[in-house]
C-alpha cells in the first residue's frame, strides 16, 4: 500500500478524470481542449501521462515508478548450462520487454539498477562484456526508444564509463529527451557513498 502513489495531479480517492468532469471543473489541470484536440496534439507527440489519462487512452495506474536491480543474470545462465555472458546477453535484450510491459500498464517511471560501483570488482572481461552490451542497447534501440516515446536518461558517476558508452549515453540522453510516454532512468556506476558525497 505504501508503494502506491496517487499520479500527480489527481487527489487521493478520485474517480479517474474524464474530458467533461475535467471541462466542468473550474481548476482543470490542462488547457480545456476537447478529446480530439488531446488526441490530435497526441498523434503531433505533444501529449504526455496526464493528457492520455484524460481522454481515457491509459488508464490510470496507482504504481507510478516502479525500480528493478538488474540481478540473477549469471544464475539463469547456470540453471541453463549457459557462459554468465549469456545471462547478461538475455538481461540486456528484456529491457525492451520491460519498458513496453510498463507503458502498456500505464507506468510512467522505471529505474533500472544496471551496474554498481561494486561491479568494478568482477573480472575484466565481464566489465567489458556489460558495457558491450549497454553499448549495443543505446546503438540498436535508439529508434524502437523514439518511435514508443521512451526518453533514457542515466544517473550516477559518469567519469568512469568507457568514452564511446558514455558518447552513446549523452546522444541518447539528448535525442530522446522530449519523449514523455515512459522514463526509463538508468542506474550506472552507482553506490550509496558517492550519492552521500554528491549531496552534501
Ligand atoms: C547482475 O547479475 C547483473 C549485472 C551486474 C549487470 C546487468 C547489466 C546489463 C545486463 C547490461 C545491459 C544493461 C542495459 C540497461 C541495457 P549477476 O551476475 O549478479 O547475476 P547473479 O545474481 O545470478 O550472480
Amino acid at each position: 500500500r505504501n508503494a502506491v502513489q496517487p499520479a500527480s495531479g489527481s487527489r487521493p480517492g478520485a474517480k479517474t478524470p474524464t474530458a467533461s468532469a475535467a471541462r466542468r471543473h473550474k481548476s482543470a489541470p490542462f488547457p480545456q481542449l476537447n478529446a480530439s484536440a488531446y488526441r490530435a496534439r497526441a498523434a503531433r507527440g505533444e501529449s504526455f501521462i496526464e493528457k492520455r489519462l484524460l481522454i481515457g487512452e491509459l488508464k490510470m495506474n496507482p504504481v507510478q515508478h516502479i525500480a528493478i536491480i538488474m540481478d540473477g543474470n549469471g544464475r539463469w545462465a547456470e540453471q541453463r548450462g549457459l557462459p554468465r555472458w549469456k545471462g547478461h546477453e538475455m538481461g540486456a535484450q528484456i529491457v525492451r520487454r520491460v519498458s513496453e510491459a510498463a507503458i502498456r500498464q500505464g507506468i510512467p517511471i522505471l529505474t533500472l539498477f544496471a551496474f554498481s560501483s561494486e561491479n568494478w570488482k568482477r573480472p575484466g572481461d565481464e566489465v567489458r562484456i556489460l558495457f558491450n552490451l549497454f553499448q549495443r542497447y543505446l546503438l540498436t534501440e535508439r529508434q524502437a526508444l523514439l518511435g514508443n516515446g521512451i526518453r533514457i536518461s542515466a544517473f550516477g558517476r559518469r567519469d568512469r564509463i568507457p568514452p564511446l558508452v558514455r558518447e552513446a549515453l549523452s546522444s541518447v540522453e539528448r535525442d530522446t529527451r522530449h519523449c514523455k510516454r515512459l522514463h526509463l532512468r538508468i542506474a550506472l556506476d552507482y553506490g550509496a557513498r558517492h550519492e552521500i558525497m554528491e549531496a552534501a
